[in-house]
């Protein structure tokens, strides 16, 4: 090999997208299918040229899908992979298809199309997970667990309320993803290299037959813009976020020391050491998940920041995060549905580990009933929760002496009074805890969904 093919054999390895960007194939050859015809009405190709490069291009397809085309390193990428193959089967006329076109205008219309699709789907996930936390919350609408702050008991509150708490999380992502959606709907193609078409290509057409709502406003920005990239990657960055969280709930509440649920046998793998093991490692794996689609977005951003207008390759760089979000997104919320699907509740474990410290909030409140500024009582309850601590005894098990000595408005049989149950029913403001206020929320999550 001569120091020149050595060079170029390296250049083709280092400029190849193709091993990457042929997941776009069926949004390229559609693109094109629809430009080879806005081409045929503007007599730049021939009718018969125009049925000769869309059957090329749909048996291409056929190629591509049975693996009967191999895609190798020397196409470069997809476009040109295709644009080869073309001219290779139908002759010269193939060879007419990129007239008015650049990669430039083409890549992000691939782009586009793809993503338009995959947000659909994404979304169809996220409206099926939320189903099955609907479904959770409606069982589990009478359990009455721990709420927590800074991993403390705090107050208590219904399990569908943590439920439903996730549900409507998801919705912010899908409102998200379908905000960034009207801004993928665009079609960008006419604007050639960056200056626009030189060919009077009808672009409304094309937006029309390839179900595009717009049609981007300025060639220039049309091929510089990935900003709809950007904007799906941290809307599932910020999805991941939610997915993770819930996930380290799950993780915390699973182990020994809390016991509040229990996973999926599938769920929870053994160690390769310790016999006794049962770890989480779905939820932990998800949890990690986030952080690889963060670093999609910030690679991303980091990709674009220093870029001049307008296409430039570093841009190539694109495809990796975006594919590797929707590949991430797409297996983490199955696993995130199938988690909730499949956790069970240890219900008697969960009551037996309430501490009646959470009821010093409506002890408080209860003060206030007799117009006991709720400063002031919450100073008298913290007195109580204070000496049943030093003691190492539970709120109620303090005596009616215990309570006269810390205030003579408050007795006993406030705390005797009081259960968990009437104190979720307590906040039954709406988006509280209280059952109806819970019923409530369930409605409203399902006219959501449905
Ligand atoms: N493979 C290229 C990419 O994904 C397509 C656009 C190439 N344009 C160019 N002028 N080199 O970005």
């Amino acid at each position: 090999m001569t120091h020149d093919d050595s060079l170029t054999r390296l250049m083709e390895d280092f400029h190849a997208s193709i091993e990457i960007d042929r997941r776009l194939y069926k949004a390229d050859i559609r693109g094109s299918i629809v430009y080879a015809r806005g081409l045929e009405r503007i007599g730049v190709l021939t009718a018969e040229e125009c049925q000769a490069i869309v059957t090329g291009l749909t048996e291409i397809e056929g190629e591509i899908e049975r693996g009967e085309y191999a895609l190798t390193r020397d196409l470069e990428d997809i476009h040109t992979a295709v644009e080869k193959r073309l001219i290779e089967k139908i002759g010269p006329a193939g060879g007419k298809l990129h007239t008015g076109r650049s990669r430039n205008d083409q890549i992000a219309l691939d782009e586009r199309l793809y993503l338009r699709e995959t947000i659909d789907g994404v979304i169809g996930q996220s409206t099926q997970c939320q189903s099955t936390l609907l479904h959770l919350a409606e069982q589990t609408m009478d359990i009455i667990f721990p709420g927590y702050t800074h991993l403390q008991q705090a107050q208590p509150i219904r399990f569908a309320h943590y439920a439903l708490a996730l549900l409507f999380a998801l919705e912010r992502d899908k409102g998200r993803l379908r905000d960034c959606r009207t801004r993928v709907d665009v079609m960008p193609l006419g604007s050639g290299a960056l200056a626009g078409s030189a060919f009077p290509i009808d672009r409304a057409f094309l937006a029309r037959e390839l179900g595009f709502a717009d049609v981007s406003p300025n060639s220039l920005d049309a091929v510089s813009d990935r900003d709809f990239i950007a904007e799906f990657l941290s809307a599932c960055a910020i999805l991941m976020v939610h997915l993770s969280r819930a996930c380290e709930d799950v993780v915390i509440w699973s182990s020994a020391e809390f016991g509040y649920v229990r996973l999926h046998p599938r769920l929870v793998t053994g160690s390769s050491i310790m016999p006794q093991k049962k770890n989480p490692d779905a939820a932990e794996l998800l949890r990690g998940k986030s952080g690889r689609v963060i670093g999609d977005l910030v690679a991303l951003l980091t990709v674009l920041k220093g870029l001049p207008h307008a296409y430039n390759k570093d841009m190539q760089e694109d495809k990796e995060p975006l594919f590797d979000a929707i590949d991430t997104v797409t297996i983490c919320l199955q696993v995130f549905t199938t988690i909730w699907e499949t956790i069970e509740v240890r219900t008697e474990r969960v009551a037996s580990s309430m501490d009646d410290a959470m009821l010093a909030t409506d002890l408080a409140d209860a003060l206030t009933k007799q117009r006991i500024p709720f400063r002031e009582g919450h100073g008298i309850v913290a007195a109580l929760v204070n000496e049943a601590a030093r003691r190492g005894c539970s709120l109620r098990d303090l005596s009616p002496a215990d309570y006269r000595r810390v205030s003579d408005r408050l007795d006993e049989s406030v705390i005797a009074r009081l259960t968990f149950a009437e104190s979720t029913d307590k906040r039954d403001l709406p988006g509280g805890t209280s059952r109806r206020a819970v019923v409530e929320q369930i409605e409203q999550a399902r006219r959501l969904i449905i």
